[in-house]
């Protein structure tokens, strides 16, 4: 593989545009002073060599060019062309042939699962840019069988990511389920020689293709025989694997370059800058194909089908290359803990859930909500959890639901909790494996006397806007898709990613372990079939259970039952005052309405709250919020208080954060206290301001209340206090939408942050499609941790991220500035965006970032921005948010009963992990106030593979 100068200089007087056009002509980059050109290169030209004249090795279409400006002839021209510029250089240029070796095609097949753009888009991107041909096959396998096959460009299909559904279109195709579809579809796709297949699909999707791949030899064999591959389609396969063996074992090695920039960061840390690629497959002596192939390379000899021998046949056949990505809103997949499609799906049904609240309460209604789930209770379980659903039916876990259910709304109800609800999997099963289906459920709570309403969610679940996640997940897969397929694999496997960490499993054990799970469904081994479900399954199945309120929770464990409404304050002043509806409502039985009729705020601000139990444990546990606002602050408060009360401890709130508790303002909590806040972005008890803290004196008042334990929720602020006291138990759990506490893979509120920062970046992107030649640039909050322009960035799909992690010169920028008059060159009208930290080059304002940039622009584009600052931290929290605040807020709990002493409590991976303070310290930088090496670094030039 040859060197690419990434520019040069060429000096001479009276410089004007005519000196520059043939280079302009060729694909390259110029950039005109009075008396010198700067010429580039770039992905569509590259300067070869200066040696014996500017070697340039173009793309083929152009010399269309050319010819249209009369630099060439239309008739004859030598290869290599060679020219003399104006200058009187000589010019020689050759084209790039056809050596994509690999052709991947992508299909997308089943119900549509969001994300699946995003990594058809990256496939398509890094798939190019590996030296790649990549196909989109449409509307599921019928597309292999009726050969609806099309070669696909950098920019085709490639605008909608932001979007659900598939830009491939899908369907469930009869046809492919028979052999002789199979065979139709092998036909078609080695037509085309096409070597490599990405599948993005469910169950079914992905059984197809290892079905596919098993027999794509066979069939390949006896289309041969039949005379179904013509001499000539015979002919250029031959000129394809004559370089490599008939086995397809021996592979051609080729490495690919980055496109000839230098290397932007100092060192080499480009995502697969440089991958090595295998092929099987060489089409060097392939049809003409695009405007970018160049002539044709070996030519060979005719081929006798009719006299092939057996033998002979075998020199023909190619192996085909099979990687599935998961991709279904069911995410049922043996293998995968999460599929593209889940998270946008439960986004959905937490959005009809918020939006349902305020009906339910006003009418003190029940809800059942059916939500999707074919056999998987996946949504319905993580949407429960997210919305802290009063109880949930699942196909994995019958129980005795009819009393259990009641049993809970009630209680709730009892409590005085607004609104409460049930979310049913359309797949939920009693215990004797038969459906239970939404009048049914309806019909049991009615019959206990409550008014209830059926909403079933249906099919918004697989639409609307692609979550953040689906996004950047459907990016990394796409990406590894490629490099997997384009390395010597054999085996067909799949891919999936969870929580930042790639998984690869073989798609026959995959396949095999899902037709067990059925099975033992059907038999009803109900246990088996939640042990092969995903850990985090199980983890968040366990917490639901945890956090389910029945009579016997609220009372029993409790003590004296959560209407037995009293106020009380700690401290010096007690008031106490008795309910009277709750009074009666003992006396009579009947039960109270939701929201206490009593409930008053008293002249102190006090309101009406549960008498202090009779705590078996005897712990009491503070609990206050600090530093920035983040998103799930309140829903971790929730989390905290119910398991707390029901589990027998005492959980005290301490508004405005530790200024709160150093003036005394210490409050118990009451049963479903703050079920209204749970879903609210912002902070129900205030955070206060934790910079000035004085430390000893929170030693003191911790003491002084009598505080066994302290739950902080907030962000690395809090850090250097927690890390000073001590006689208690102090958890921190990290909620931040910086992400920079250590100890944690996701701090709470980064998720809802990326979300929020995603729609900004879509309507940023509207806009520069809408004008011609207009770059967006975003300023990202995070102070001097970039997590969030990155992993913004890649949802976005944006054309550069620069992050404090890194460091840059003022020429970075005008480095970005040239790789966009190359994009604009290309084509002037295109969505592009930028994202940047608000501390990269200095702080220097974004206004004058833009400033910079267009500088550089050379008049070819125009720069507009805007700067989120507070609102990133956006509103109500997403479901991810809320998930992760439910569990780790039941886990400190534990944490607490445990004696754990210090720290943090965070997710590794699909675990919850306490890390001392000790621990957390070491990995935390105190003068950037970030963590020391995170693993999302990796991923830092994700978007320069798919910009
Ligand atoms: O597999 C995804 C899924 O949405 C299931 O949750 C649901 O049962 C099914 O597809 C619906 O299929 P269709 O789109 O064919 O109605």
């Amino acid at each position: 593989m040859q060197a690419t100068i990434e520019g040069l200089v060429l000096t001479g007087s009276g410089i004007s545009h005519a000196h520059g056009e043939v280079y302009e002509l060729l694909g390259l980059d110029v950039i005109y002073d009075i008396n010198s050109l700067k010429i580039y290169s770039t992905r569509r030209a590259k300067i070869r060599s200066i040696s014996s004249g500017i070697h340039i090795h173009a793309y083929y279409g152009a010399i269309d060019r050319l010819i249209t400006k009369g630099f060439v002839s239309d008739y004859g021209h030598d290869m290599p062309l060679e020219m003399v510029d104006l200058m009187g250089n000589k010019v020689i240029v050759t084209f790039m042939g056809r050596e994509k070796a690999n052709r991947i095609a992508i299909v997308t097949s089943g119900g549509d699962a969001p994300g699946m753009n995003s990594a058809i888009k990256s496939i398509i991107r890094t798939g190019i840019k590996w030296g790649a041909s990549v196909y989109g096959v449409y509307k599921g396998y019928g597309g292999l069988i009726n050969d609806n096959i099309r070669k696909l460009g950098w920019d085709t299909e490639t605008y909608s990511s932001s979007q659900g559904g598939t830009v491939l279109l899908s369907a469930r195709s009869k046809r492919f389920m028979e052999k002789e579809g199979r065979k139709q579809a092998t036909l078609n796709l080695v037509r085309k020689r096409i070597n490599c297949m990405v599948v993005l699909g469910g169950d079914g999707s992905l059984d197809g293709a290892l079905r596919f791949k098993k027999e794509f030899r066979e069939h390949f064999r006896t289309l041969i025989s039949e005379g179904k591959i013509s001499n000539e389609e015979l002919r250029k396969i031959r000129s394809s694997t004559a370089r490599g063996s008939s086995s397809g074992t021996s592979d051609r090695e080729t490495t690919t370059t980055n496109g000839g920039y230098s290397d932007f960061y100092g060192r080499a840390e480009c995502y697969k800058a440089n991958p090595t690629v295998y092929h099987d497959l060489n089409p060097s002596g392939g049809e003409l194909e695009g405007e970018d192939y160049g002539p044709s390379g070996v030519e060979s000899e005719p081929i006798d089908v009719a006299s092939l021998k057996d033998e002979d046949i075998e020199q023909y056949i190619y192996d085909l290359k099979v990687v599935g990505i998961p991709a279904t809103i069911d995410n049922d997949i043996y293998g995968a803990a999460e599929s593209l499609g889940e998270d946008t799906a439960i986004h959905r049904v937490i959005e009809a859930i918020d939006h349902l609240m305020s009906t339910m309460k006003s009418h003190s209604r029940a809800f059942v909500i059916e939500v999707m789930g074919r056999r998987c209770g996946w949504i319905a379980l993580m949407s429960a959890i997210a919305s802290a659903a009063d109880y949930v039916l699942l196909p994995e876990a019958p129980a005795e639901w009819r009393t259990e259910m009641i049993d809970t709304l009630r209680t709730a109800r009892k409590c005085g909790k607004p609104g409460v609800f049930v979310i049913l999997s359309e797949g939920a099963v009693d215990r004797d494996g038969a459906p239970i289906v939404g009048d049914q459920v309806v019909e049991e709570i009615s019959r206990a006397g409550i008014e209830v309403r059926l909403l079933k969610l249906g099919h918004i679940q697989r639409g609307g806007p692609t979550s953040a996640r689906d996004r950047i997940y459907g990016t990394l897969l796409g990406i590894k898709a490629v490099e997997v397929m384009l390395s010597p694999l054999r085996e067909p496997i799949m891919i999936s990613i969870f929580r930042g960490e790639f998984k690869e499993i073989g798609l026959e054990e995959v396949i095999d372990k899902n037709k067990l799970i059925k099975r033992l469904q059907e038999d009803r081994k109900f246990d088996e079939v939640m042990s092969h479900r995903s850990n985090f399954f199980r983890l968040a199945h366990s917490y639901f259970r945890k956090s389910i309120v029945t009579e016997v929770s609220a009372t029993k464990k409790g003590g004296e039952g959560c209407c037995d409404n009293t106020r009380e304050r700690l401290g010096d002043k007690v008031h106490r005052v008795k309910c009277k509806a709750c009074e009666k409502s003992r006396e009579t039985g009947v039960e109270i309405e939701p929201g206490c009729p009593d409930t008053k705020i008293d002249d102190m601000g006090f309101v009406c709250r549960g008498k202090p139990r009779t705590a078996k444990r005897g712990a009491s546990i503070g609990i206050l919020q600090c530093g920035k606002r983040s998103s799930g602050m309140n829903t971790v408060l929730n989390a905290v208080v119910q398991y707390a009360l029901i589990t027998g401890a005492e959980p005290y709130y301490i508004p405005n954060g530790f200024e709160g508790l150093l003036g005394d303002q210490v409050t118990k909590a009451r049963l479903y206290e703050f079920s209204s806040d749970a879903n609210n972005g912002g902070s129900a008890i205030g955070v206060g301001d934790c910079r000035k803290v004085n430390i000893a004196m929170v030693q003191e008042k911790i003491e002084k209340f009598n505080l066994k334990s302290l739950i902080v929720i907030g962000g690395s602020d809090a850090l250097p206090i927690i890390e000073k006291l001590k006689n208690a138990n102090i958890v921190l759990i990290p909620a931040s939408s910086f992400n920079n506490v250590p100890g944690m893979d996701m701090s709470i509120g980064v998720d809802t942050a990326l979300n929020t920062i995603l729609k900004v970046s879509d309507i940023s992107k509207l806009t520069s499609f809408s004008c011609r030649n207009h770059v967006f640039v975003i300023e990202i909050g995070g102070e001097q941790c970039g997590y969030l322009s990155l992993m913004g960035g890649i949802a976005a799909g944006a054309f550069e991220v620069f992050i404090p992690e890194r460091k840059y010169l003022i020429s970075h920028l005008s480095e970005t500035a040239h790789r966009l008059r190359v994009r604009f060159r290309e084509r002037p009208r295109r969505g592009i965006v930028i994202f940047r930290n608000e501390t990269t080059f200095c702080s220097m304002p974004t206004e004058n970032f833009c400033k910079v940039l267009k500088t550089d622009s050379e008049g070819l584009f125009e720069t507009s921005f805007s700067v989120l600052g507070e609102l990133q931290q956006g509103a109500n929290p997403s479901p991810t948010d809320r998930i992760n605040a439910t569990i780790l807020g039941i886990k400190a709990v534990d944490l607490c009963y445990e004696g754990c002493g210090v720290g943090v409590v965070g997710f590794s991976k699909d675990t919850t992990e306490f890390t001392s303070i000790e621990d957390v310290l070491k990995d935390f930088d105190r003068e950037h106030n970030r963590s020391k090496n995170p693993g999302w670094l990796e991923y830092s030039n994700i978007c320069r593979s798919v910009e």
